[in-house]
C-alpha cells in the first residue's frame, strides 16, 4: 500500500442531516501534512474490505487534525453506514492520502464554489484556502432544508461567512439557486467548482457550459455516480503476460483480470476516483467513469478499468 498511515478519531460530532462530522489526528499527536483544498482521504473499512474517498473540508492549513464529513446514506454499499457505526472517539482507520483530483486553480480571479448536500465539503476547504490567500470568492450551499443542513454552525460564524450564499429548497423562491442569476460573469479566469448529488452536478455544468464558461474552468468531483456496468461481451488481452480473458455482460475487467490473477487496485469501483486507470494499446473504448476529462476520453488511451468497457471486441491493456 502506498502512503497509508493509521489516525485516529479524536472528535465526532453528529450533524443535522444524517451527518457525522470525522476529525482524524495521528495516533502519537504528531502533526499532519497540509494539504491542499480539494483533497480526499481514502478511507479503508476492513469489516467490508473496502475502501471509500471523503473529500476533507477542514482547513488545509491545519496540520492537527483533517476532517470529513460522511452523510449516512442507506442507498450506498454499507460503506457510510460502518463509518457512521465505527467512527467512534479513540477508533483507529488505516487510510491512504491526501490525494487531490479536484484541485484549486489559485490564480483565477474570481471563483465560485457549488455545493449541494454533503457535496459542501470539499468547497468548505477551498473557501478556507481563497480567505487565506486573499482570493475574491462566493461560496453557494444548497441544501433541501435549514433543518437538514450540515456544517451551518462553522460557515455561520467562520472569517468568510459573508462570502457564503445558502439556498434551501423548502424557502422562499428567492433564495433558491438561481443560475442564470447566481453563475458568475464569463472570464478567462473565473473558475467554477461544483460538488454534490449528480443532477445538481449536470444542472450546474451544463448551464455554465451553455453560458459560455470554458469546460477546462468548470471543476466538478463526483463522489458516487450511477454507474452502468453492464454491456456486451468483449475480450481483454495483457500486452505483457499475454493473457486474455473474456469480460461477460455483468463483469468487469477489473474483476475478470484478477479472476486471473492480475490485480489491478481498485477503490470506489463506481467511476470517480481514478485509482483503477489503466493503458490502453489497442481498441476502443466504451467509458463508463465520471473521472476522466472529455480530452483524456478522446485521447483513448487509458480506462478506468472497474466500470468501463469496450465498444468493440476487443482491448489490449498495458499490463
Ligand atoms: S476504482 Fe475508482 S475509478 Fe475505478
Amino acid at each position: 500500500m502506498t502512503n497509508s498511515q493509521t489516525l485516529t478519531v479524536i472528535e465526532r460530532s453528529d450533524d443535522q442531516g444524517n451527518i457525522a462530522r470525522i476529525r482524524l489526528a495521528t495516533v502519537d499527536g504528531t502533526p499532519l501534512p497540509a494539504f491542499d483544498a480539494g483533497a480526499h482521504l481514502d478511507l479503508y473499512l476492513p469489516d467490508l474490505d473496502m475502501w471509500r474517498q471523503y473529500s476533507l473540508c477542514s482547513d488545509p492549513a491545519e496540520t492537527a487534525f483533517y476532517e470529513i464529513g460522511v452523510l449516512k446514506d442507506p442507498a450506498s454499499r454499507g460503506g457510510s453506514i460502518k463509518v457512521h457505526e465505527t467512527a467512534v472517539n479513540g477508533a483507529s482507520f488505516t487510510v491512504e492520502g491526501p490525494r487531490n483530483h479536484f484541485p484549486l486553480d489559485e490564480t483565477a480571479t474570481q471563483t465560485v464554489l457549488f455545493g449541494g448536500g454533503i457535496g459542501v465539503t470539499p468547497m468548505i476547504a477551498m473557501a478556507h484556502r481563497l480567505h487565506a490567500l486573499g482570493k475574491p470568492f462566493t461560496l453557494h450551499y444548497c441544501a433541501r432544508s435549514k433543518s437538514q443542513a450540515a456544517f451551518l454552525d462553522l460557515l455561520d460564524n467562520c472569517a468568510f461567512k459573508d462570502q457564503v450564499v445558502f439556498h434551501f429548497d423548502d424557502a422562499g423562491d428567492d433564495q433558491r439557486l438561481d443560475l442564470p442569476r447566481d453563475l458568475p460573469a464569463v472570464h478567462d479566469a473565473t473558475h467554477i467548482y461544483v460538488c454534490g448529488p449528480q443532477g445538481f452536478m449536470d444542472w450546474v455544468i451544463n448551464s455554465a457550459e451553455a453560458a459560455g464558461h470554458a469546460t477546462a474552468n468548470v471543476h466538478r468531483e463526483y463522489f458516487s455516480a450511477d454507474v452502468d456496468l453492464t454491456g456486451d461481451s468483449f475480450d481483454v488481452e495483457c500486452a505483457a503476460s499475454g493473457i486474455t480473458v473474456t469480460v461477460g455482460p455483468e463483469d468487469t475487467i477489473a474483476k475478470a483480470l484478477a479472476r486471473e490473477g492480475i490485480k489491478i487496485e481498485v477503490k470506489c469501483e463506481e467511476g470517480v476516483c481514478g485509482t483503477c486507470l489503466t493503458d490502453v494499446i489497442e481498441g476502443v473504448i466504451d467509458h463508463r467513469d465520471q473521472f476522466l476529462t472529455e480530452e483524456e476520453r478522446e485521447d483513448g488511451d487509458v480506462i478506468c478499468a472497474c466500470c468501463s468497457r469496450c465498444s468493440g471486441k476487443k482491448l489490449v491493456l498495458d499490463l
